[in-house]
């Protein structure tokens, strides 16, 4: 008989200890905390799943590429492999290294878009939404309908409808679009993946219209990884092959190298437009750095230039996909509603149907947070009427498109043993589930104020 246990591709050189909290102890940190768990230090949490951007491990290769890092200012050969690194996947003309995704996504807005244009995409990440927001432009999500429907497993939950990118582009004119994206994996959506039959269709659409394809790249590894496995005539090709081919499709991308990067910082913007390139190397060098290195020391360029290999590895991908796959099909089995199916970097809790008797203006997703954190020391994010922050004409806070609390898993950090461990918590939290309260929201930023918002719990 074949062996089927899926373990860990890797042996742990070297530990990072965590550290046991009483409850009593959580309970004070967790008050003293204002119920916000990005208000919590880490050394209070146990098992952390906040996000899976820049908290994976490095390999042995990636720490031994540091120590070849060149600080060299201009021209450091650090940069060279970097580039080739980038090119050898992605295959655009121009690599423009940024300290993060997010820098990459503000110097793309800041040079396309004006005041009254509108960028489509699958689902806007909420730092991409604000990038756009802040050049005055609009950021218009348009995933297709299925991606509404939580419990209903779909392969490609992650794809853009297309029908509604033409009337769109039609409605407004191609002037008012300066861009298209695509977000691979779609994060905001449930981590889930966008088959290449949808790039495809999106680009003809583009084409059409002469409007260029950006690709959101901060997942491709992962969705190259379920193109193979779900999409018909990819189970034969490598996810190198696969996201090739996705890019290929594209005019450019921008790329936070914190997720498939496997690297703790970085990032970069691509594009095959010489005019663009050169306006957007102008503005790097006012607020990130000389174009060869971008806001990064050169030992994160090495280190990144490694990481874009190793994610592509299948045994690699393989480990990924299953044991993220694996904590959502055991809390997924004892009942506890979630995004179906499982995502590729996390799984996504329906908090207003984990918690029904909690309205989302009483914040189901951050309630159930701040449980989850009381009750095993485990950390995660809401995605919800919190992090949207909607408002009707008269500047009433209204709910959520959606209540989701995320639980994210950093690459290469945690074991079977760790992911058991919290389907135990979760379980736990969910017996008791009747008995959790609202939250009242007591202070929050004008803008994305999930970072830092306080809140007190409502009474029974
Ligand atoms: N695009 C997507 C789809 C993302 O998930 C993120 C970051 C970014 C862009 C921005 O990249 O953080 O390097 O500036 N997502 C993290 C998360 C923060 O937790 O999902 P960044």
């Amino acid at each position: 008989m074949p062996i089927k246990t899926i373990i860990e591709p890797f042996r742990i050189k070297s530990i990072e200890p965590i550290r046991r909290t009483t409850r009593d102890e959580r309970q004070q940190i967790l008050e003293a905390a204002h119920y916000n768990v990005f208000l919590i230090d880490s050394r209070d949490i146990l098992i952390d799943l906040l996000t899976d951007s820049g908290t994976g491990a490095m390999s042995t290769e990636q720490w031994a590429a540091l120590m070849r890092g060149d600080e060299s200012y201009a021209g450091s050969p650090s940069f060279g492999r970097f580039r080739d690194s980038v090119q050898s996947v992605f295959g655009f003309k121009h690599v423009i290294p940024t300290h993060q995704g997010r820098a990459a996504e503000r110097i793309l807005f800041s040079t396309v878009c004006k005041p009254g244009d509108v960028v489509p995409n699958n689902s806007h990440f909420d730092t991409t939404r604000a990038n756009i927001e802040f050049v005055g432009a609009e950021a218009l999500d348009l995933p297709i309908p299925e991606a509404a429907e939580f419990s209903r497993p779909h392969p490609f939950k992650g794809n853009m409808d297309v029908t509604k990118l033409k009337d769109t582009i039609e409605r407004l004119g191609k002037s008012r679009v300066p861009l298209v994206m695509l977000t691979v994996t779609n994060n905001a959506g449930g981590g889930q993946p966008v088959s290449l039959a949808n790039i495809r269709e999106v680009k003809a659409v583009c084409k059409h219209h002469d409007i260029p394809l950006y690709i959101d790249a901060c997942r491709f590894a992962e969705n190259a990884y379920f193109i193979k496995q779900r999409e018909e005539n990819y189970s034969n090709k490598t996810p190198r092959e696969i996201a090739r081919e996705i890019f290929s499709l594209a005019d450019g991308c921008t790329m936070s190298a914190k997720k498939d990067g496997l690297a703790n910082i970085g990032g970069f913007l691509c594009t095959n437009n010489d005019v663009l390139a050169q306006q957007e190397r102008d503005l790097l060098i006012l607020t990130e750095g000389f174009p060869t290195y971008g806001g990064l020391a050169g030992r994160d360029l090495d280190a990144i230039a490694v990481g874009l290999n190793e994610v592509l590895d299948e045994d690699y991908l393989h480990y990924r996909i299953v044991s993220t796959a694996y904590l959502g099909e055991h809390i997924a089995r004892e009942g506890v509603p979630i995004v179906q199916p499982p995502g590729g970097h996390a799984i996504y809790i329906d908090a207003r149907a984990f918690l029904p008797h909690i309205p989302p203006l009483e914040f189901p997703g951050v309630a159930l947070a701040a449980e989850l954190y009381l009750e095993g020391g485990i950390r995660s994010v809401e995605i919800g009427t919190l992090m949207f922050a909607k408002r009707d004409e008269n500047g009433l806070e209204v709910e959520g498109p959606m209540d989701l609390l995320r639980l994210a898993v950093p690459r290469r950090v945690y074991t079977q043993s760790h992911i058991d461990y919290v389907v135990e918590v979760i379980l736990e939290v969910w017996r008791r589930r009747e008995s959790i309260r609202g939250l009242a929201l007591t202070y929050q930023a004008p803008f994305l104020r999930h970072f830092t918002a306080r809140f007190k719990r409502k009474h029974a």
